[in-house]
């Protein structure tokens, strides 16, 4: 990264930003775990030329940076890190929009209120997102979903995920550019997708129209059986590991037959309530809950043989 006094990022970013910035931010409150250091810089641009205008910044002074969402799946290291965060916070990346039956959507809107849209306008492919606190951006990034509930009875997948019913992206390059990427060259898996190093700043979903009662049952029922199985309003990241490819059995029921639920390191607690949660008590550290995420690989991988995979995303220093 070339030097550039803090006083020289704000003094620059003031002559061109629209949107606001803040150098040394906390990235705590922005982790739904609750955990993280500080920022060298944070920028919520408030358009699609401001986020532009920031990457190029950024890159000029060839300062990293990255993109959160709303911090759903990360754990971040305490301390500083030597980076940028951008947050697509603004307005104009919270539009959702519908043509027949294409839904279109910008990279910053929250998965909540993708679903309270969808009830208001009888929008039905996305219920089985209930529950799930990330945006539009960090969802698609991640592939994120859940167990298929329907499987094996009505088809043989798995997983039901976002990008079952994408069309295709809308994406920034590192050099500003916007540009159209179909599903197909997303590499999107389970959990994951070859979309490294690029900002999702829109998506296109085929989506169905369906009753507005009945998309609301829908996203009711997958709600409940959530509320029943996870800890939703406690501090965490979700599920820490992936489940293992190939094995009958989840990560979760492998903790639980560790005798792992309640264990605690610290403040960092794995939940009893789901085993593949670790919690923030209170305080937690970064370094807490990485002892407690190796305490339980090395337990379940000598009770089963198997080695759990990390699902969670970890923000180290630079
Ligand atoms: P973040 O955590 O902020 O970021 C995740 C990744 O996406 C990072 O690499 C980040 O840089 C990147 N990113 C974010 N936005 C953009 C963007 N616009 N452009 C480019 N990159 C971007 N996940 C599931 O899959 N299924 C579940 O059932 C589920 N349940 C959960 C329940 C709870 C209680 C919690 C706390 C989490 C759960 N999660 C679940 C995990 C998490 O909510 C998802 O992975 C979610 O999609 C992450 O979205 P986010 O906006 O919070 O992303
Ligand atoms: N189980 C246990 N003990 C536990 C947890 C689960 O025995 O502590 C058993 C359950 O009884 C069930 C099986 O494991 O028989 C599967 O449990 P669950 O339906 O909760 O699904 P999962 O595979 O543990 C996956 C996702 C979740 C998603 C649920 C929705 C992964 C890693 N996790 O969990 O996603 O919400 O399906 O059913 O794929 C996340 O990614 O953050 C996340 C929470």
């Amino acid at each position: 990264m070339k030097a550039l006094k803090e006083i020289d990022i704000s003094r620059q970013l003031k002559a061109f930003f629209k949107g606001s910035f803040q150098v040394n931010k906390p990235l705590c409150g922005y982790t739904s775990i609750k955990i993280g250091g500080m920022a060298a810089v944070f920028l919520e641009p408030e358009n699609n030329i401001d986020l532009a205008l920031a990457v190029k910044f950024l890159n000029s002074f060839e300062m990293p940076f990255r993109v959160i969402g709303n911090g759903t799946n990360l754990l971040i290291n305490n301390g500083r890190l030597e980076i940028a965060v951008i947050k697509l916070s603004g307005l104009f990346f919270k539009e959702i929009s519908v043509k027949e039956d294409v839904l279109y959507m910008r990279g910053g809107v929250s998965l909540p209120h993708l679903l309270n849209f969808s009830i208001k306008n009888g929008i039905s492919g996305f219920e089985f997102l209930a529950g799930i606190p990330g945006t539009s951006g960090g969802a698609l990034i991640m592939n994120a979903g859940i167990r298929n509930p329907f499987q094996p009875a009505i088809t043989a997948a798995p997983y039901l995920s976002i990008s079952d019913s994408l069309i295709e992206l809308e994406i920034m390059d590192a050099r500003g550019k916007i540009f159209r990427l179909n599903k197909n060259d997303a590499g999107f898996v389970y959990r994951g997708s070859k979309l490294k190093g690029i900002i999702v700043v829109g998506a296109y979903f085929k989506v169905k129209n369906k009753a507005k009662g009945q998309v609301a049952e829908r996203i009711k029922s997958f709600l409940e059986k959530r509320r029943i199985s996870q800890e939703m309003r406690v501090r965490s990241a979700g599920c820490v590991f992936k489940n293992p490819m190939g094995e009958n059995i989840s990560a979760g029921a492998l903790i639980e037959r560790s005798k792992l639920k309640g264990r605690c390191i610290g403040q960092a607690r794995v939940s009893d309530i789901h085993a593949n949660f670790i919690v923030n008590r209170g305080n937690a550290t970064f370094s807490q809950v990485r002892e407690l995420m190796d305490l339980v690989r090395e337990k379940v991988k000598q009770d089963s043989g198997i080695k759990l995979e990390t699902e969670v995303e970890i923000w180290n220093k630079r």
